[in-house]
């Protein structure tokens, strides 16, 4: 028998380009605006290239998580932050049903957003208690936030992102973690001296931050995998489902924490075949009725 029936989510990759929307906005930060010599260095054809390449190593990423989660149908999806549509517009193609929320703090970038890819709008705010978003999503998708962040406010998302979640949703964010330390070399994140004290950090605790030049309270995290694991250990209520070093395209390292409790016997958290019974009736005492 299939696990996924007809359909599984691997052939989302093969069927999502012929809806694809490939309009860009000209305000889209995600677009490489460097010279040749400077693609060249890190190894770039064209920014079309890069641009569509990273989009869809997110929905892969995604996939990967829904395999691992056995889910074969997304209703509805938070892309938090959406920017101007790079992955949006992967998810809008992959789901062309679902609920998509696109929430930044760009306004231009959710209104093109809303605009071309059918995405119901949400202006975002700096901390999330204040971002006005109460329903439960089956996806919270999100790449490339949290790697800008301090460390209060790295766990404060990933916290508000896991209350956001509907029983048994998904939460995929991305990270820079051990790799972002050499990848640095190649294409610097920041000034050296910035990104010395964020190494220095990182070696003592494990997480290391300094803010841009000029941007209070916005510049360049790296967590070691360790770090971002005692995070997610904190939530009873959710379970780690993978840690894939350099997940989203060979950068940054992908998060899965799905919405199940850590702590439910297997099988009583939906119905159960009788056969089970005798199981959790063995290894949980107690905790089997009905
Ligand atoms: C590196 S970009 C990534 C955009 C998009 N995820 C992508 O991969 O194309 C970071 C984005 O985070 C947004 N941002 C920063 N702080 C935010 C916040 N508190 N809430 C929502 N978006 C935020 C910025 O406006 C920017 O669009």
């Amino acid at each position: 028998m299939a696990l996924f029936g007809a359909r599984t989510p691997l052939d989302l990759l093969r069927d999502y380009r012929k809806r694809l929307v490939t309009t860009v906005s000209p305000d889209d930060q995600m677009v490489l605006r460097f010279d040749d010599a400077a693609m060249a260095r890190i190894g770039e054809k064209s920014w079309q290239d890069q641009y569509f390449r990273v989009g869809e190593a997110a929905l892969r990423a995604i996939v990967r998580a829904m395999i691992l989660a056995e889910k074969t149908e997304l209703a509805s999806i938070l892309d938090l932050p959406c920017g101007h549509g790079r992955v949006l517009r992967m998810l809008r193609a992959a789901f062309p049903a679902a609920r998509i929320a696109a929430c930044d703090l760009d306004r231009g970038g959710v209104e093109f957003c809303a605009r071309t890819f059918g995405a119901v709008p949400v202006h975002s705010e700096i901390e999330p208690a204040a971002i006005p978003l109460a329903e439960p999503f089956d996806l919270v998708w999100c790449g490339s936030l949290l790697t800008h962040l301090d460390a209060r406010r790295y766990a404060a998302f990933v916290d508000w992102f896991i209350d956001r979640l509907a029983p048994e949703g998904l939460l995929v964010f991305t990270n820079h973690g051990r790799w972002s330390l050499d990848y640095h070399r190649t294409y610097p994140y920041i000034d050296e001296d910035r990104f010395q004290a964020i190494a220095a950090e990182v070696a003592e605790h494990g997480f290391g931050y300094r803010d841009y030049p000029h941007q209070p309270e916005y510049g360049i995290s790296i967590a070691l995998p360790s770090w971002v694991m005692r995070l997610v250990e904190r939530r009873r209520d959710a379970t780690l489902l993978g840690y894939h070093e350099r997940g989203w395209g060979h950068h940054q390292d992908v998060v899965v924490v799905w919405k199940k409790p850590i702590d439910v016997p297997p099988g009583l958290d939906r119905p159960r075949p009788a056969i089970y019974r005798g199981h959790h009736e063995k290894f949980a005492p107690g905790a089997v009725t009905g």
